[in-house]
């Protein structure tokens, strides 16, 4: 049995280049929006220092919600100084936020609070207190986590 090759066509290998240009083109488009959009391998616990900004940007009574590995942390300046925790509520996992004006720390999910001083549950459902988070400040930035 004898095998015989057709000689390809001008046309036919004008069409294969094309369509690979096209697909190596396509793939240099793709490929970079497909890496941007995919999400990032986040560590649980951040295993250096996060910083939050100028020691002295936060007053008495306010707060920030910052990235702090797979869950945010919120950091709070209270009457008796700086607190930091996780912002994951214990009880359903909603955020929560820092009132300031009640100093306490409020789920607005199902009523859950927190003390601001040291996370434990006031009233409501949470079934235990909010993680808390060392702080420190180094060259007058605030950091959470890592080696205090
Ligand atoms: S999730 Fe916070 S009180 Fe239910």
């Amino acid at each position: 049995m004898t095998q015989t090759q057709k000689p390809v066509s001008r046309q036919g290998f004008i069409k294969v280049v094309s369509g690979l240009l096209g697909a190596v083109g396509l793939g240099a488009f793709v490929g970079p929006a497909i890496a941007y959009f995919w999400p990032k391998k986040l560590e649980e616990v951040p295993s250096e220092p996060v910083a939050v900004g100028p020691a002295d940007s936060l007053k008495v009574g306010d707060y920030q919600t910052i990235s702090y590995g797979r869950y945010p942390a919120i950091v709070l300046n209270t009457p008796n100084g700086i607190r930091a925790y996780r912002a994951v509520c214990t009880h359903f996992a909603c955020l929560v936020k820092y009132e300031g004006a009640e100093d306490v720390i409020a789920c607005p999910c199902h009523a859950g609070y927190f003390r601001s001083d040291d996370g434990a549950v006031i009233s409501g459902p949470p079934p235990k207190e909010l993680t808390a988070i060392p702080w420190f400040i180094k060259d007058n930035n605030l950091y959470i986590g890592g080696e205090a």
